[in-house]
């Protein structure tokens, strides 16, 4: 597939942002201006720190139309920023068919495939993708890559049932050739961290030349007994937005 890339320069100036935060912001604006269409009646909002800015965008242009709207979470963290912002609550078991889902990522790469799960959500977030009838990606520009574990290094995130992770990591280290691959653990190493469903995450590094092919990385994955999801989504965004340093944003 051809991906254009297309550097817009964005109108937002907020002297109050880092660098980093007004990428984020100018990547999700971009993106809300350009796929949330006032006929949208049922939008899922993904995780992480980028999210919030197109909250912030949504509750800017659509007081009315948000009436009408219902916004579906990808779990705790974008449920509370749903309730916060005074917009209407669902869940996708109502609404199992999405107009448009936004979320952020950790890396994307030229063909549009992603990591996803830094922040252990990529459970959720690959159904609200898949329900989705349009996915987009919003993200700052240290996620703009050609291929994924570029800049990414912690590896692709697992999340697994807690009963089956020894198991899933000894698979990992000795049958998938990721030795490196671990137990994602609480700040200070309280334990584990729990994902939204009950469920561990694992991280696991793979060299350069596997992460080439990531459908074959998510499918072997996947594969192992125990493993609930695979934080890498082949072939499920429509675009990604990348806000830059110098106030541009990137569209692949
Ligand atoms: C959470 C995710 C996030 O979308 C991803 O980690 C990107 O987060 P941020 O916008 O903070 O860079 O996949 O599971």
């Amino acid at each position: 597939r051809g991906i254009q890339t297309t550097k817009l320069v964005s109108p937002i100036k907020d002297q109050n942002l880092t660098v980093l935060e007004r990428s984020k912001q100018l990547a999700a604006w971009t993106a809300v201006d350009q796929h949330v269409k006032p006929e949208h009646r049922v939008i899922g909002i993904g995780s992480g720190s980028t999210v919030p800015y197109v909250v912030e965008r949504i509750v800017q242009l659509g007081a009315e139309a948000n009436e009408e709207r219902v916004f579906i979470p990808t779990g705790f963290q974008s449920k509370q920023l749903i309730v916060e912002s005074g917009l209407n609550l669902g869940d996708v078991d109502q609404f199992p068919t999405i107009d448009v889902t936004l979320d952020g990522a950790d890396e994307v790469d030229r063909e549009l495939n992603c990591i996803k799960g830094g922040g252990a959500c990529h459970l959720r977030e690959k159904v609200l993708a898949e329900a989705a009838n349009t996915f987009i990606l919003v993200a700052d520009y240290r996620k703009n890559v050609e291929h994924l574990g570029t800049t990414f290094k912690q590896g692709v995130p697992i999340e697994v049932v807690p009963f089956a992770y020894a198991k899933v990591l000894q698979n990992l280290h000795h049958i998938l050739g990721s030795p490196e691959a671990s137990l994602r653990m609480a700040v200070k190493k309280a334990g584990p961290v729990v994902s939204d469903n009950g469920n561990f995450i694992i991280d696991a590094p793979f060299d350069q030349e596997k992460m080439k092919d990531p459908f074959t990385i998510m499918a072997q994955i996947k594969m192992l007994t125990g493993v609930v999801e695979v934080g890498v989504f082949c072939h499920m965004a429509k675009a990604a937005y990348f806000g830059n340093q110098d106030g541009s944003v990137t569209i692949k």
